[in-house]
């Protein structure tokens, strides 16, 4: 099929290298030339796991190219929207700037027949709007979440645990494309789920809400274990083997971040305020400060296992990025943990496998050191923050011992083997863990 994919951020740069891979023409489009040409080089404009290698493959069969130009989406005959809806300035609701100008440019350029295909994270409501301008041109519009995480992306892309499609009463021919588009998934048994478009919406804002719980609620748990002296990785290991429980993402700590979670539940929130249901979600704000609570739990065991400062103390911040297989700094909070600490007058140090370079720039402040035992050289205390393998695998605690100036860790991601590290000597401290 020939397509085109109108955003060409995480969400669609991911999916237009998934799409051609599977045998689609495929153009990506996006304002920002600096990423259309890397795009095109087989670059990709952040670290995504697979993703340069499907590139390169796609640009080289000639199935896959990138433009400015929006006039190069005539002729496909799906249009992907996978642009970006970021958190209001000043507010809680989602942006939806990015969407509407992407829907105004690609109007001119649709045909009678044509479907358009929504992906982008919405409050409820928009697709019906956005539907009535996409139908006066004969084209449709279905509306088709995403559900892929960062580390991952390619992965659940081309194998995802599910395909939601939303559509309105006609909406049955655009469907039908969609599932040809799919068919390489839908054809291993991926459950196609066929919806109306508010449901459709929904599910994405319900699922990441659904999520964003779960973590909260563990690190609810870690609190009162805390308060309590228990164990909230033993707790979490025997709740999580009830299969009505689960124990993925159930991971405690210092709580979620990132692109998506933070600013989509705000979103959820504030749409259900719009529509009077504004109680029905009031747990998602206790999720918020839950999740935002444990940062300052964080600093605060820092700060204690300094003996009640930190001022001019060397502490070596491993981990920048909101979590392990990404360079993604957005909403990190690791990064807000390390920046508190400087805030606090101790001398950051922070290394990272990969997000340094977004690190630095969006925190000149801290220092950074590309190699661990640098990072690690002299500290007076450790603060774990993302669990990259490097760190939660590959540390031992006896030659970091060496590099250290204090054998103190926090571990803000309750996964490294406690009893190990004690014996070795280390004041060891999880987050509402013995
Ligand atoms: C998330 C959803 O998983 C995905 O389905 C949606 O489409 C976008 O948002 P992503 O942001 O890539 O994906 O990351 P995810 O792996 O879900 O982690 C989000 C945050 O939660 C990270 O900061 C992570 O460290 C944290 N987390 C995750 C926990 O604190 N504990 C866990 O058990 C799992």
């Amino acid at each position: 099929m020939r397509m085109s994919v109108i955003g060409c951020g995480y969400l669609g740069a991911v999916h237009a290298a998934a799409m051609a891979s599977i045998g689609h023409e495929v153009v990506g489009i996006d304002l920002d030339e600096r990423k259309t040409s890397a795009l095109a080089h087989g670059v990709a404009p952040f670290f995504e796991p697979r993703l340069e290698e499907l590139l390169r493959e796609g640009v080289d069969s000639g199935r896959l190219r990138f433009s400015t130009d929006m006039a190069d989406a005539a002729g496909a005959d799906v249009h992907f929207l996978a642009v970006g809806t970021p958190q209001a300035p000043g507010g809680q609701a989602a942006d939806l700037r990015f969407v509407d100008g992407a829907i105004a440019a690609l109007l001119p350029f649709l045909r009678p027949g044509d479907v358009v295909v929504g992906k982008s994270t919405v409050p409820v409501g928009t697709a019906a709007r956005l539907a009535e301008d996409i139908g006066s041109t004969g084209a449709e519009l279905v509306w088709n979440p995403e559900f892929l995480r960062e580390g991952w992306a390619v992965h659940d892309t081309l194998t995802p645990d599910r395909i939601v499609v939303g559509a309105g009463p006609r909406g049955e021919r655009a469907v039908e494309v969609l599932r040809t588009a799919y068919s390489a998934a839908v054809s291993t048994g991926t459950p196609f789920l066929v919806t109306d478009l508010a449901t459709a919406e929904l599910v994405k804002g319900a699922a990441n809400a659904f999520l964003a719980t779960k973590i909260s609620f563990i690190n609810a748990m870690a609190e009162i274990a805390e308060a309590a002296g228990a164990d909230v990785t033993l707790l979490a290991d025997a709740i999580g083997h009830d299969p009505r429980i689960g124990r993925r993402y159930l991971g405690s700590g210092i709580g979620f971040g990132g692109g998506c979670l933070p600013k989509d539940i705000r979103a959820f929130a504030a749409r259900a305020e719009e529509l009077g249901r504004g109680e029905s979600v009031g747990f998602l704000h206790e999720v918020d400060a839950i999740n935002l609570r444990r940062r300052d739990r964080a600093v605060s065991l820092v700060v204690e296992a300094l003996d009640g400062t930190v001022f001019g103390k060397r502490v070596a911040v491993l981990g920048a990025a909101f979590k392990p297989f990404s360079d993604d700094i957005r909403d990190s909070p690791a990064l807000d943990v390390a920046v508190r600490l400087r805030g606090l007058g101790a001398e950051v140090v922070v290394t990272d496998p990969a997000a340094i370079g977004n690190a630095a720039a969006a925190h000149p402040q801290l220092a950074y050191e590309l190699d661990r035992d640098d990072a690690l050289r002299g500290a007076d205390a450790v603060v774990l923050v993302t669990e990259w393998d490097e760190y939660r695998r590959e540390m031992d605690p006896e030659r970091t011992g060496a590099l250290v100036a204090r054998r103190v860790i926090v571990d803000g991601r309750n996964c490294l083997d406690s009893a190990a590290w004690r014996a070795a000597g280390w004041a060891y401290q999880g987050m509402g863990r013995l």
